[in-house]
């Protein structure tokens, strides 16, 4: 590893039933991630994501925003906890909460997040839905830098599907996220490794800016990726 993070620990924000954490704890207990998660941090009391990390014996905390006054305090609390720990860098793994442009920014270049769409396409909620509303015959999901707009930042990675005639949003879900599980932990470990950080608004893997993210598709996963 190397870089100025390269000793730090990693935190996974996560608001549901947490498999792309999953997917990173499997990666690093094969030592493929390069780095350790040293904290799993929810809003939900009842997230998937704390049952599974709390079996993996990372220390996992339950957020409750009810017990902040408003969103600009629940993040600064946030944000310390992440400072308390020492985290180098956040993944926010289906973390549902809109983080406040401050918290982000300090996190600038450290903050990964990945969306179920093919950004720039389908931003926000439902992409499943608004993929298949738009006749949309590719779909997929994009590992991409946090910054202040949602689902904005630059893009690294993306795995991509055909849509078949017979996909719904739940097909769609399921198979998007088979591919999630493998592009995440690979992001996150070129992250770890010092190959890949962000550039005056655009990733770099390698040092080569990304002008488009990499790709990675069903037929072509596990190994091939072109850009
Ligand atoms: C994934 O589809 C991810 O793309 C989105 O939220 C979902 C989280 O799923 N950001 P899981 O909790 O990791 O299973």
């Amino acid at each position: 590893m190397s870089g100025p993070a390269a000793n730090r620990g990693i935190a996974v924000l996560a608001s549901g039933e947490g498999t792309n954490l999953q997917a990173l704890i499997d990666a690093a207990a094969r030592d493929a991630l390069h780095g350790r998660i040293e904290l799993v941090l929810s809003d939900r009391a009842d997230a998937g994501a704390l049952v599974r990390a709390r079996a993996a014996g990372i220390h996992a905390v339950h957020l409750p925003p009810g017990d902040w006054p408003d969103r600009a305090a629940y993040d600064r609390a946030l944000a310390a906890l992440l400072a308390e720990h020492g985290i180098g860098l956040v993944v926010l793994a289906g973390f549902m909460r809109i983080l406040d442009a401050e918290v982000v920014g300090g996190f600038a270049g450290r903050m990964l997040n990945i969306h179920p769409s093919l950004l720039p396409r389908h931003r926000g909620l439902h992409p499943h839905r608004k993929a298949l509303a738009a006749g949309d015959r590719v779909h997929g999901a994009t590992v991409h830098f946090v910054v202040p707009e949602l689902d904005a930042g630059p893009s690294i990675l993306q795995y991509r599907i055909a849509i078949q005639p017979w996909d719904n949003p739940a097909s769609l879900s399921r198979r998007v996220r088979e591919g999630e599980h493998f592009i995440y932990p690979l992001a996150v470990r070129w992250w770890l490794q010092g190959r890949l950080d962000c550039r005056d608004g655009q990733a770099r893997l390698d040092g080569q800016p990304l002008a488009a993210p990499l790709v990675v598709t069903r037929d072509m996963a596990p190994v091939a990726v072109c850009a």
